[in-house]
């Protein structure tokens, strides 16, 4: 069992190489928090059964009980597939030409302004469910398929109606900044101060977001454009995140830490002077290895990142065009072979760092007194790092979330 004896809000550089961890443990729920945990004997489990006597008893011998993954970065709201790209890719186009074709993002915009309220929630749902059943508790979903007033507004009621009904933990993050929609095309600068004038306050009001993000890449939005929209977006007291450096260097770290952003996400092309500002800043990097593998990108400086000193967290980046996959031990173990983290710098990673990039580290992405009963307990393994090994199964067993324990149609 991997525990934490103090609430830590995030793990730094040499942090992230151990995991505190008890053998032959025992811990308690009660409601939905982590009443307490330690080495188990017969003596604590006859305490224990004596003073709670509605006490409901899991086995986990065997099994390994890990915190629930938690992924702060998905588009997991989406309209139909985009296979016939990854299929073009294949045969040598690039995302930027498919994007180009009016594939990309405009493929998936399409699809979800034709789609109803109702079916982009199933489909969600399935989604969560999905993930919930890989171990994942807690979840950001972004907008950014809409990419108008209306649509937008559909999406992100979505995820308020996820929110409300799934066990899952859920944020939400407004990305109509995820690229120029068909009928602004070469007149970006409608569409941006459509989005500040009139999105931002309609979403404001309806408290539909929790966080702005914005895609800073050549052929989308730059770091002047970022700056703006966070700049007002900060005013609304929604609070900034970027899609940065993931196919050239755009500044996207640099304005998002101008703007005090939650996070900087992606981060292939970051540079050695990114590292620096990252340091004197709160941001985390949060990187997305499912989606670089999937785009065959160039590995972001995690190393570099972690021998700095800086915290790093990783998540999936779930959506149709760069990785529709949020596996998120399928992510631990990218990261452990791509970037040559250790299981424990993942591990930690996936949990509390990733956490803390949805200020939810109080709350949940590790086993401590009082927080939520987020958890998962591993079929029969040798060793935690079995879990990165097992790079293509699914080793969560049981799932617990909130202190109860789900099943494959909990949602
Ligand atoms: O995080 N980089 C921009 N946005 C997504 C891709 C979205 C898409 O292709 O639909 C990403 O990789
Ligand atoms: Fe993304």
């Amino acid at each position: 069992m991997h525990v934490e004896e103090q609430i830590r809000l995030r793990y730094c550089g040499e942090e992230m190489k151990s995991l505190k961890t008890v053998s032959d443990a025992y811990l308690l729920i009660k409601d939905d928090r982590i009443h307490s945990f330690g080495i188990s004997s017969e003596d604590k489990l006859r305490d224990i059964r004596m003073n709670h006597l509605q006490l409901t008893e899991i086995d986990a011998a065997g099994g390994h009980v890990f915190p629930s993954w938690v992924d702060s970065h998905t588009h997991l709201v989406y309209a139909g597939s985009r296979e016939n790209e990854f299929v073009g890719r294949l045969n040598g186009l690039s995302y930027e030409e498919i994007a180009e074709r009016g594939g990309g993002i405009l493929q998936s915009a399409a699809r979800l302004r034709l789609a109803s309220e109702d079916d982009l929630f199933e489909s969600a749902k399935n989604r969560l469910n999905e993930i919930m059943l890989l171990g994942t508790g807690s979840v950001e979903i972004k907008s950014g398929y809409g990419l108008d007033m209306e649509s937008e507004l559909k999406m992100l009621r979505v995820i308020k109606r996820l929110k409300e009904k799934s066990s899952l933990t859920i944020r939400s993050t407004f990305l109509g900044a995820h690229a120029v929609p068909q009928e602004y095309k070469g007149n970006k600068r409608d569409y941006l101060k459509l989005l500040i004038n009139e999105m931002l306050p309609a979403i404001a009001e309806e408290k539909l977001a929790d966080y702005c993000d914005i895609f800073c890449e050549k052929n989308y939005f730059t770091k002047e454009d970022a700056l703006e929209l966070f700049n007002a977006a900060n005013r609304f007291g929604i609070i900034p995140k970027v899609h940065a450096e993931q196919l050239s260097h755009s500044g996207g770290i640099q304005a998002g830490i101008e703007s005090n952003a939650r996070s900087v996400d992606h981060l292939e092309f970051a540079s050695a002077e990114d590292i620096l500002l990252l340091k004197k800043s709160e941001t985390m990097p949060v990187l997305l290895p499912g989606a670089q593998f999937f785009l065959g990108l160039q590995n972001p400086p995690a190393r570099d990142m972690i021998n700095a000193g800086l915290s790093v967290a990783i998540s999936s980046d779930f959506n149709p065009g760069s990785c529709p996959s949020g596996n998120m031990n399928q992510m631990v173990s990218f990261a452990c072979i791509l970037y040559k983290m250790t299981p424990e710098e993942a591990i930690l990673a996936a949990t509390t760092n990733s956490a803390y990039a949805i200020n939810l580290s109080h709350e949940t992405g590790s086993i401590a007194i009082g927080k939520k009963a987020n958890l998962f307990i591993t079929k029969e393994i040798p060793s935690y790092s079995f879990l990165p090994y097992s790079f293509g199964s699914n080793l969560a067993d049981r799932i617990i979330l909130n202190g109860k324990l789900m099943n494959k149609n909990s949602f």
